[in-house]
């Protein structure tokens, strides 16, 4: 497998910025858009639990009342692709037991000789993290769209992360208020609009030796 020279990889990031105009006219080629789809998929999360759903937005009705939800951000029209990164505040010990019914698929473990895993799962889920599992499913979804972020860079499609927009406005928008997701942040994908000034802006990081502490 190819793999990216460190200047070339670094080219990548340095060229990804936080777009402000997108080219509407310019859309994701549907094999790409596959591609970042299936690089979503693959995001990992703690344990494999993937409390998570992914709500990619077409429809151009549907994203007008996203952008009103987005203090007007004209991101959430004009790029090619909008995705809405949603958590689910509660791990059910069902999503556990759908979790290990799909590694004992996908591994050909049989299900019985996970059951000392389940139970170090359920333990940590009902003990130590049970205070914090909102907060830790939410942190989940900015994994993926870390991961979105980059994989978009480096196959050349610009991006916006969002936490710009109004999460319960959202929910009740994409009538979810009633299902087990919860909007976290969003994401524009797409083109960069020649016209973004923000494109040819220096970009402001800390230097390593505040970033970094090496022992
Ligand atoms: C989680 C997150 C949420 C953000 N929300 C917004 C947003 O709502 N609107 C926006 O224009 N930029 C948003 N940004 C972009 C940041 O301001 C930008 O990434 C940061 O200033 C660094 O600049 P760069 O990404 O262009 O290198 C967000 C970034 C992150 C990581």
């Amino acid at each position: 497998m190819a793999t990216l020279l460190p200047q070339d990889l670094l080219a990548r990031l340095e060229a990804r910025y936080a777009v402000k105009a997108f080219d509407p006219a310019r859309k994701i080629p549907n094999a790409t858009w596959e591609a970042l789809e299936t690089a979503l998929q693959l995001t990992p999360s703690s344990y494999g639990l993937q409390p998570w759903k992914f709500f990619v937005i077409q429809d151009a009705a549907l994203r007008e009342k996203l952008r009103a939800a987005s203090f007007n951000q004209r991101q959430v029209t004009e790029c090619s692709h909008f995705v809405v990164f949603t958590h689910t505040p509660e791990v059910l010990e069902s999503d556990v037991d759908h979790f290990l019914d799909s590694l004992s698929e996908a591994r050909k473990i049989p299900r019985e000789k996970l059951s000392g895993y389940r139970k170090v799962i359920l333990g940590d889920l009902e003990g130590p993290r049970r205070p914090f599992l909102t907060e830790w499913t939410r942190h989940q979804c900015y994994i993926a769209l870390g991961n979105f972020m980059t994989s978009c860079a480096l196959v050349g499609v610009d991006t916006c992360p969002m936490e710009g927009l109004v999460p319960t406005r959202f929910d009740e928008i994409l009538g979810i208020e009633t299902s087990r997701f919860r909007t976290v942040v969003a994401c524009a994908a797409g083109y960069r609009s020649p016209d973004d000034k923000t494109a040819s802006m220096a970009k402001v990081r800390y230097p390593k030796n505040e970033l970094f502490d090496r022992r």
